[in-house]
């Protein structure tokens, strides 16, 4: 997609009570992981409710650049026919990852201790993005990097044609780094070592067991220490993604600000790297019922039965974090719209995302009346109480999707509509965002029509 889609204006205007089920999309991160290792078994993994958002969409293109043979059956039914660890072929073109950094972080990582050469880019948002943070543990392997100045893309990977296996210490909690050195560490021979301080999504490490690798994770005073042993035959998977927990974010916080709203969310991941939004949501005094907790896919999920909440800011402890780092924005909504102060420290990683995220959310709010305080690494939102937001403002997306559903939730709330300038991002992560919230009560329109 780089970039070339056309804005999509949106506004969102003060709503009903939502009612009914938000069947949210499947889990992005995992469908990622389901491609990218579907890839790399010998023979046919099959996927059931795979995201079809453009991230996700952008793998699948990747996947088939390498040689494995991916083929779409139905909504979310997808098989993959894998070329085994190694086993990539080199793209005859550029590999393009569209709006992903979790597409092109992991692509690397998979590609890197095989001898071909591929070359990367992304979108106006992706290429900004730091993708040092991944090359130098890469470098380890023995791959090479040539990108941008700061490490961006476009970037040309050179894969190590004599792979060793790497020790490395994550130096900032993030999944998508531990998941690229893990990845690299399939066609490296001997024991790959990943040490990460604090706990991120451990999708990687359930995937990879459940495709047949030897993984092992030990809980020491430095941290998790993951060790997997290089060179496995990756066995062909069943994969039922579970709905994704980020997504669900979107609905629930809605149904939690707009008075009278009850709304069910069915089937939605619980995966405890994951969930530390609906934990800091219950803290705020949030009504969400966890109902039939269960497993599906090798992950937790229960059914959310959500009402619209009387809430009041809290301090979110910093080590929650990275379980809930893709919800900061939709949080600062909430708060927004909550009693009291909500501070969110910890948080720098977001200023690496899609987007600056804690500027744009920052910039947004007190565009539509509401007291933000800020540094480096904390976000600080003073609520207005519940219909107490002004709104009535234009924010900016940044290309960022949970940026514009953000202010889309927002704007169901405020007194006045809130409007963002480009919600074309959405259909990354969340393709029938719109829809879903139609059929909820929500008005959500494009503005352009
Ligand atoms: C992801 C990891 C996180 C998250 C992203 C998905 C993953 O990024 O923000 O949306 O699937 O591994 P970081 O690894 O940069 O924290």
């Amino acid at each position: 997609m780089s970039g070339h889609a056309d804005p999509i204006p949106m506004i969102a205007r003060r709503s009903g009570p939502l009612s009914g089920v938000a069947e949210v999309p499947g889990d992005k991160s995992i469908s990622h992981r389901a491609l990218i290792l579907g890839a790399m078994a010998v023979g046919e993994t099959k996927v059931t409710g795979l995201l079809e958002g453009q991230d996700v969409l952008d793998t699948a293109k990747a996947m088939r650049a390498f040689g494995a043979d991916v083929v779409q059956h139905g909504a979310g039914a997808w098989s993959v026919h894998g070329v085994g660890v190694g086993g990539f072929a080199e793209p005859a073109n550029v590999i393009d990852c569209g709006n992903s950094g979790t597409g092109v972080r992991l692509i690397m990582g998979a590609m890197a201790t095989t001898p071909i050469t591929a070359t990367f880019t992304g979108d106006a948002s992706l290429n900004k993005r730091p993708m040092g943070r991944v090359t130098d543990a890469l470098a380890l392997f023995g791959a090479k990097a040539y990108g941008r100045q700061g490490g961006r893309l476009p970037m040309t990977i050179v894969g190590a044609a004599d792979p060793v296996p790497a020790r490395y210490t994550v130096p900032m909690p993030s999944a998508q780094v531990k998941s690229a050195v893990l990845l690299a560490g399939l066609n490296a021979p001997g024991q790959t070592v990943v040490i990460e301080k604090e706990p991120t999504r451990d999708h990687s490490e359930r995937m990879l067991r459940g495709f047949g690798a030897e993984l092992t994770v030990e809980a020491t005073d430095e941290g998790h220490v993951i060790t997997l042993t290089g060179q496995p035959e990756l066995r062909p998977q069943t994969v039922a993604v579970p709905r994704d927990p980020s997504s669900a974010a979107f609905p629930v916080c809605a149904a939690l600000i707009v008075e009278g709203s009850d709304i069910l969310v069915p089937g939605v991941s619980q995966n405890p790297t994951r969930n530390g939004l609906y934990t800091t949501l219950v803290e705020m005094g949030a009504d969400i019922e966890f109902q039939n907790p269960r497993e599906e896919g090798g992950e937790p999920v229960a059914d959310l039965w959500v009402k619209a909440s009387s809430l009041k800011g809290i301090e979110v402890p910093p080590e929650r974090a990275a379980s809930m780092i893709d919800e900061y924005p939709v949080l600062s909504v909430v708060a927004a719209c909550a009693e009291g102060t909500t501070i969110m420290r910890g948080v720098k990683e977001l200023r690496v995302k899609e987007s600056d995220r804690i500027d744009a959310m920052a910039r947004g709010l007190e565009a539509c009346g509401v007291r933000i305080e800020e540094d480096e690494d904390t976000l600080i939102v003073h609520g207005m109480g519940p219909g107490g937001v002004l709104g009535g403002a234009t924010c900016k997306s940044h290309l960022d999707h949970r940026i514009a559903m953000s202010f889309l939730v927002l704007g169901l709330a405020s007194q006045k509509p809130v409007s963002v300038d480009d919600g074309s991002a959405i259909a990354t992560s969340f393709p029938v965002f719109e829809g879903l919230m139609a059929s909820l009560g929500a008005v959500v329109e494009r503005s352009d029509r």
